[in-house]
């Protein structure tokens, strides 16, 4: 005798959301180096260089409190916001850049003024973040978006993506901060993971960076000195950074971890920008 066939789910199950932007630096491929110095556990999650946000998205999970997500970069920070907040409006307003996929297209949204509206301003982020060349977002000091055409299509987003990244958002704080200012948060029983840009490799790099304000050894100095304090309070956190001799000197009251990793395809072709391989430092801030 046959059995009748189970019913065929009327809702697909949730996807299982992942980073929805390409961003330099993205820590996707260090992600299996970096999650077993990672706790089990934790109260809250504070991420002060969100970027792409890979780690969030691996570890959202173990935060038993809130998610505090931050950076200085205005424009992303408005699009995670607008994901979180507007995810309707959002993909409605990404219909405007469907088929714009050749490049005199590219450059007339690049060279326009950008929408002052936030919604139509996460759109133009979301178009020139998948087809700027390496999807990198670089700007120069008058703070004007000048990567080149990366000659790759506009996908956008699908509904059910959008409306899983839309769900995981839902309980954390998305915030337009410096990481000095995140980073008094934090006490016992949080997690803290420190992803900041990586300083350049020579003067001449041509990545110089993700904001107007660049991230100089100052910065480092002081993000190091803040990490000492975080220890203090018994804040468990650990940094990902590019393993030179000023990391080694300023953590060398830690546990720094050191590895080599393979870097993105793009990145390799373009030698100016990366090495092929990257000399990596974990830097775990135990308690
Ligand atoms: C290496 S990226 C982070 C990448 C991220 N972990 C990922 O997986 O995509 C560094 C980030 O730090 C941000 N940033 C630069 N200076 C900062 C500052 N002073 N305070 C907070 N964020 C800053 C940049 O905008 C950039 O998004």
């Amino acid at each position: 005798m046959s059995q009748a066939a189970p019913p065929i789910a009327a809702v697909a199950p949730p996807r299982d959301p992942g980073p929805f932007l390409r961003w330099a630096g993205g820590k996707t491929r260090l992600l299996r180096h970096l999650l077993p110095y990672i706790p089990e556990q934790f109260d809250r999650y504070f991420e002060p260089f969100l970027g792409g946000g890979a780690v969030f998205f691996a570890i959202r999970e173990r935060a038993r409190g809130p998610i505090v997500l931050s950076d200085l970069n205005e424009e992303l920070i408005n699009i995670w916001r607008v994901v979180r907040d507007e995810p309707d409006a959002f993909l409605d307003a990404l219909a405007a850049y469907e088929g714009k996929n050749d490049e005199q297209s590219y450059y007339e949204v690049r060279e326009a003024e950008p929408p002052t509206e936030l919604i139509q301003r996460a759109a133009r982020f979301a178009y020139l973040n998948q087809t700027a060349w390496n999807g990198l977002w670089r700007v120069n000091r008058w703070g004007r978006f000048n990567v080149p055409w990366g000659n790759r299509p506009f996908r956008g987003y699908d509904a059910g993506s959008m409306a899983a990244l839309t769900a995981v958002l839902q309980n954390a704080a998305i915030d337009l901060a410096d990481f000095r200012d995140v980073l008094e948060q934090p006490s016992r029983g949080d997690f803290v993971y420190l992803d900041p840009p990586y300083l350049p490799v020579s003067d001449t790099s041509k990545f110089s960076g993700y904001t107007e304000k660049r991230f100089r050894a100052a910065d480092l100095e002081e993000l190091a000195s803040i990490c000492q304090d975080l220890t203090r309070r018994k804040v468990a956190w650990v940094m990902s950074n590019r393993d030179t001799a000023l990391v080694r000197e300023l953590f060398a009251d830690h546990e720094v971890v050191r590895m080599t990793t393979r870097r993105s395809v793009a990145a390799q072709n373009r030698r100016d920008i990366e090495p092929t391989q990257s000399p990596e430092a974990i830097v775990v801030g135990r308690v």
